[in-house]
């Protein structure tokens, strides 16, 4: 699990974040409280119409038909964009702080963690690293998977359920395993919409 998200001045994507953290302002100490009231509270109420309503106040680029169910926590909530008909289920967490954008007709399923943070693990200051994850159209994370940062999972590629995706995910590729690798592929004629179904109580 990832550290909890502090108002810090965040690094850019793909740069590590160096040397003592800016102080900082009241807009920051603002968002960092919204945010973690989201993430304690407001993610675990029933109701669809909340969670995504709190979350564009927050600065999440939500398109039309996206459904989140119960226990989605969000880090770096500015950075984050899901696209048209994307379904994210119970409990993913979605860590943005270094930018995470999601295309349209994309599922990622329960219990999947997209993390774009990590910290230097060869170098003696232990500094945080960030770095972005793109999810293209038709892509489908299975339960329990999990993206590291700097990924890329192309169109209607497939990252199977406990994967953990380490490299880039080719176009219309299954990956499975950790880390994973490619055990098939998909038809390249995907034309589906994810249909948005919210349950009153999730
Ligand atoms: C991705 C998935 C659908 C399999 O896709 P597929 O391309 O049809 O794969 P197959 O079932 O034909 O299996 C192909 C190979 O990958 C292996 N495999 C399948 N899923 C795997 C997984 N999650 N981890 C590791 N290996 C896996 C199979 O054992 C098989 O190996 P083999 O060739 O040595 O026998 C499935 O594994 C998966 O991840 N399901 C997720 C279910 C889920 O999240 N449900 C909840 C939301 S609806």
């Amino acid at each position: 699990m990832v550290e909890a998200d502090t108002p810090v001045a965040e690094g850019k994507a793909g740069a590590p974040a160096r040397g003592r953290p800016a102080l900082p302002s009241p807009g920051a100490i603002v968002q960092f409280l919204l945010q973690a009231l989201f993430n304690l509270l407001i993610t675990h109420l029933p109701g669809h119409w909340l969670r995504l309503l709190w979350l564009r106040l927050l600065g999440v680029r939500i398109g039309s038909g996206t459904i989140i169910f119960r226990g989605t926590t969000v880090f770096g909530a500015r950075e984050l964009q899901l696209g048209e008909r994307v379904h994210v289920g119970f409990r993913v967490v979605l860590d943005a702080r270094g930018g995470i954008r999601v295309g349209e007709d994309v599922n990622i399923s329960s219990d999947v963690q997209l993390l774009t943070a990590r910290h230097a693990v060869h170098s003696p200051e232990f500094e945080r690293e960030v770095a972005p994850i793109v999810i293209e159209d038709h892509v489908w994370v299975a339960t329990r998977a999990m993206v590291l940062a700097g990924v890329k999972a192309a169109r209607g590629a497939v990252i199977a359920a406990g994967a953990i995706a380490t490299r880039d995910v080719p176009e219309l590729t299954v990956v499975a395993g950790v880390p994973a690798t490619a055990t098939g592929s998909r038809r390249s004629d995907l034309s589906y919409r994810l249909v948005a179904r919210r349950p009153p109580l999730y």
